[in-house]
């Protein structure tokens, strides 16, 4: 089935920015990623029968954004039992992994046409490996080249940075995963399917409390900005990272919180907000990470369910409303791009094209 969009869907409306729009336009985007594929179970009509016949083990191929959701989405299927690793489609094709019966190459594209996955995944045919792309875009060369195609149906994104896509992309492979570890028995079943119905409800929250403006205006003048997460946390510190970078221009870096201490932590002082997301995966020990970076005079932003133990240990809090633990961080991540919109739009940068930067990359 197709999603209509109109051509007032790519227009900007009452916004500034394509960025913002889309960033408010989530809820609905993620419905229509949702639609008709959640149910007695997960159903991704779109996929041909046999497209998932005799997959053992799932590697994503992707950039940007889309290797940070292709990160969360392996950590859905690990959690599931099913083995998978996420890779950045121009390394993936500087040292192809040896090829597996039983697995699966997946390429992350929002636009299906960024030279370096589509390299990849040609690399994964050519050693007859199956592929499927998971995009956005109807009829994009990735659609077209590979064996089977999985849309995310997040209607069009003009803003230069990913937003919109990201939560779609991570939404579209949290419904891959219950759909494979279905069939080893090791789904999370009926109540994560309830979650991710609801996951639009969630997002539409964070966005309508826009809590993060009076945050962004308060660092808009930091020496850099640096993110940490555990788990699903830690591709939400990439992305978080990156958004800011892209659009404001501004130092910014995303780490795993287990990596401060071996280096990172040098660069903490108290220009230098940190973002601590949890995502309910060791939480005592993001907020020990919390504890060393203010002790080192590091502010701290807490980025997690209201009752995190974070909350206490930071020095603001961006709470994330109740959900299954393993969508906290689609909805961490709104915040995240909120704050870029909001200190991009604070420090005049032209946020729908930053400099040097395209929406799509057709070179390797
Ligand atoms: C460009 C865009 C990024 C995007 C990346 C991958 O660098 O500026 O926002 O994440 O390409 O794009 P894709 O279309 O493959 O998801």
């Amino acid at each position: 089935r197709t999603v209509e969009w109109t051509a007032e869907d790519a227009e900007k409306g009452r916004y500034d920015h394509y960025m913002h729009k889309e960033i408010h336009e989530q809820p609905r985007a993620l419905e229509q990623t949702l639609q008709g594929r959640l149910g007695d179970g997960v159903a991704l009509d779109d996929l041909a029968d046999e497209t998932l016949d005799g997959v053992e083990r799932v590697a994503f191929v992707a950039c940007g954004t889309s290797y940070h959701a292709s990160l969360y989405g392996a950590r859905l299927l690990i959690e599931r039992g099913v083995p998978a690793s996420a890779h950045l489609a121009s390394e993936y094709v500087t040292a192809p992994p040896p090829a597996r019966a039983g697995t699966i190459v997946v390429g992350v594209t929002q636009s299906g046409e960024t030279a370096d996955t589509l390299a990849a995944l040609r690399e994964a045919h050519s050693q007859d490996q199956p592929t499927l792309a998971v995009t956005n875009t109807v009829g994009s060369t990735a659609a077209r080249e590979c064996d089977d195609a999985l849309f995310i149906r997040a209607g069009p994104e003009i803003g230069v940075a990913a937003t919109k896509t990201f939560s779609s992309q991570v939404a579209t492979l949290a419904l891959l995963a219950e759909q494979l570890a279905a069939r080893e028995g090791t789904g999370r079943g009926r109540p994560f399917r309830r979650a991710l119905a609801a996951l639009p409800d969630g997002v539409r929250t964070v966005v309508e409390s826009d809590d993060v403006r009076s945050v962004a205006r308060q660092f808009r003048d930091s020496d850099a900005y640096f993110f940490v997460g555990r788990g699903t946390g830690h591709p939400v510190a990439l992305e978080g990272a990156l958004k800011l970078k892209e659009i404001t221009y501004e130092h910014a870096e995303g780490f795993a919180a287990g990596e401060l201490k071996h280096g990172p932590l040098a660069l903490v002082t108290e220009r230098t907000p940190v973002f601590a997301i949890d995502t309910g995966h060791n939480t005592e020990k993001v907020a020990s990470n919390a504890e060393e970076i203010r002790s080192r005079g590091g502010p701290v932003v807490a980025v997690g369910p209201a009752d995190s133990p974070l909350g206490d240990r930071a020095d603001a809090h961006l709470p994330v409303p109740d959900t299954d633990p393993a969508l906290t961080g689609v909805l961490a991540n709104v915040h995240l791009q909120l704050l870029a919109y909001h200190v991009a739009a604070e420090l005049d940068r032209p946020i729908d094209k930053p400099r040097n930067l395209a929406k799509s990359v057709t070179v390797e």
